[in-house]
């Protein structure tokens, strides 16, 4: 797909070795995945046909909350406090200023973000899955799923907003950037 870069075959340890924390991080995620889609739909009514997909998502994103925190529950933990993403801040510092490049910026940022949480659950599918932890398998890889199908909805909505060459760059320069951003971030009981 759209990644540059693929994740360090350590990460797995690190983010499997607290599993509360994994999990409570991943419940922000998806929450901030969910509120990201329907601030796009504040930001840009008049944008028609994305306001029904975002909302789509927004619906699907808050669905993926809900079976995070039902596992939680199951292992009788509640989600720890969200702390700051330094993945998906630096990724937003990005996004220029002036439409239609901010819009532009803002889909590619979370097509980015959908495409690396994406890789990351399958990688914690197959990681739980080698361990003979097939509950945990199945739920990253069927959560995983809908991340890829989320970073194609985003590129879908990006294309049109301009030129091809333009869109292409620009998919090129957040491309390098997301991979230098994520390798210099340390290994942890997070998704990114
Ligand atoms: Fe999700
Ligand atoms: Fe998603």
């Amino acid at each position: 797909m759209i990644l540059r870069s693929s994740t360090h075959p350590r990460w797995f340890a690190a983010s499997a070795a607290d599993l509360q924390a994994l999990l409570s991080d991943h419940l922000h995620c998806e929450r901030k995945a969910a509120e990201n889609s329907l601030a796009l739909v504040w930001r840009y009514p008049h944008r028609g046909t994305s306001v029904a997909q975002l909302s789509r998502l927004a619906h699907e994103e808050t669905s993926h909350v809900v079976q995070v925190a039902a596992l939680l529950a199951r292992h009788g933990w509640t989600p720890r406090a969200d702390t700051p993403n330094r993945y998906a801040r630096a990724l937003l510092a990005e996004v220029r200023g002036r439409e239609p490049e901010r819009l532009l910026d803002a889909l590619l940022v979370a097509a980015f973000i959908e495409a690396r949480s994406h890789e990351r659950l399958m990688l914690l599918a197959r990681g739980f899955g080698e361990r003979g932890d097939d509950e945990l398998a199945r739920f990253y890889g069927a959560l995983g799923d809908a991340e890829e199908r989320h970073a194609e909805t985003f590129l879908e909505l990006a294309r049109p907003l301009v030129p091809e060459a333009g869109f292409d760059e620009r998919l090129a320069f957040f491309g390098a950037r997301e991979a230098e951003i994520l390798a210099a971030l340390p290994h942890a009981s997070r998704i990114h």
